[in-house]
């Protein structure tokens, strides 16, 4: 059980609401929304209002989100911030070492002798762009073994997108409670505020901050009107409250730093809200995958769940891709992924099983990182199965789940991922097997 209660008191009924950046309206005590405006003179039951946005407000009315709050406290009600030493997150990639375009991986990171919260837990391991020019993503991972304890976070930063791996995470946020397990992925919004209580005691998994815009769907083209994400399966939740006083702390990150204040209420103190601002959960194990049903296989980009859009059409500056179990039936067909090299860069992780592509070394928890042009592919081993394996029968992937936050610009990792023990210094070598063979001689 978790070693610490969120306190948070919510409507009978249903948990989450359904569907994708929908005009929710959820309130815990029946009347309190105000109908028909968003701040009347006074609201019900004594509350405040307060607008929580998430895009500039003249944002065209098909990216424009916010929120509206009907709050027992407003939000600025705390003591002054001041700064946390913190020499495990990046908010500035200009400032990492130089990046070298080899192929890196990394083993799971270890959970930690000591007991530590999801906050404290976080490391950088890659980014680029930075916090302050609200543009990029940093790519930080968490091994926590205690839940935050009086404790609530947010980012200024950017949005959290979080994917577990080992370890159920609740989500105890300002607009209701989000309870994920690994294979489902939560987005907390830029300056939602929350606390991570752990169910089964400890966590790991990735968070990718996403600097830029927000992230959307993607249109489906071809594809119609359904399949990928399908948009009624993304989950918000209702609203919930806590009102308890007491001596609590307020974690903030801000500019790639992290600030501390004293507060001495819970932030989580939202009775009623409605807007289209809102944390979301999503069952990865939900997504209908595409793919080729003759020869080839499509590029991967048929495998993305979200893109934060770009000012350039068709460049996101950050796709979400998962590889999920799938049946693969191309015949003539090198059905694992083909040796390529992209002008994106790509971090990768592992939920669950074997990806696909490599036979091992990529381990549930551990990571992967190929830059802008650095040739990747298939292992040895892979490659010689897959080159003689029987085309003509369907075969099934299965027990996987793999992932990918891609970028355009270059991925840089930190000091910490190119200095911990967890890389593997020997990644180079699952490719030295593949020797030529070439032959002059012979049909084929
Ligand atoms: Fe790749």
């Amino acid at each position: 059980m978790s070693d610490f209660n969120h306190g948070l008191t919510h409507a009978e009924g249903a948990l989450y609401q359904s569907g994708f950046r929908n005009e929710f309206a959820t309130e815990v005590i029946a009347g309190v929304l105000p109908i028909g405006r968003n701040s009347p003179q006074r609201v019900a039951k004594g509350l405040y209002a307060e607008q929580l946005s998430g895009t500039a407000f003249t944002a065209p009315r098909a990216h424009n989100r916010r929120s509206w709050l009907y709050r027992i406290r407003p939000a600025a009600v705390h003591l002054p911030f001041k700064p946390i030493e913190n020499k495990r997150l990046v908010g500035d990639f200009a400032t990492v070492p130089r990046t070298p375009p080899n192929q890196l991986r990394w083993n799971p990171l270890p959970f930690g002798d000591g007991p530590i919260d999801f906050v404290d837990s976080l490391v950088t391991m890659a980014g680029n762009g930075s916090a302050d020019s609200m543009s990029g993503c940093a790519i930080h991972m968490y091994a926590a073994n205690r839940s935050m304890q009086g404790r609530y976070f947010y980012s200024a930063d950017g949005e959290l997108l979080i994917v577990p791996q080992e370890g159920r995470l609740s989500l105890a946020t300002e607009l209701g409670l989000v309870d994920v397990e690994p294979f489902e992925i939560a987005v907390i919004p830029r300056g939602v505020r929350f606390t991570v209580s752990l169910p089964d005691g400890a966590a790991r998994g990735y968070v990718c901050e996403n600097f830029g815009a927000l992230l959307e769907l993607p249109d489906l083209g071809p594809i119609g009107s359904n399949g990928l994400a399908n948009p009624r399966d993304f989950l918000t939740p209702v609203a919930a409250f806590d009102d308890r006083q007491g001596k609590f702390e307020l974690v903030a990150k801000f500019g790639g730093n992290l600030w501390s204040a004293e507060i001495d209420h819970s932030p989580l103190d939202v009775v009623a809200w409605h807007g289209n601002y809102a944390p979301y959960k999503y069952d990865l194990r939900h997504f209908n995958t595409i793919g080729s049903i003759s020869f080839d296989h499509p590029d991967p980009s048929i495998f993305l769940v979200l893109q934060s859009p770009s000012e350039t059409d068709g460049v996101h500056s950050l796709d979400f891709v998962i590889f999920p179990p799938r049946w693969l039936v191309g015949e003539d067909t090198f059905r694992p992924p083909w040796f390529h090299r992209n002008v994106a860069s790509e971090f990768m992780g592992l939920i669950h099983g074997a990806y696909d592509a490599k036979e091992e070394g990529f381990m549930p928890g551990g990571a992967s990182l190929h830059n802008c042009m650095s040739g990747h592919g298939p292992d040895a081993e892979t490659f010689r199965k897959a080159s003689s394996s029987d085309t003509s029968k369907p075969y099934k992937v299965d027990n996987t789940m793999a992932f990918m936050f891609e970028t355009p610009r270059v991925i840089r990792p930190t000091e910490f991922a190119l200095t911990t023990s967890q890389l593997q210094a020997e990644y180079f070598e699952c490719w030295q097997g593949l020797q030529s063979n070439f032959s002059m001689e012979g049909k084929a």
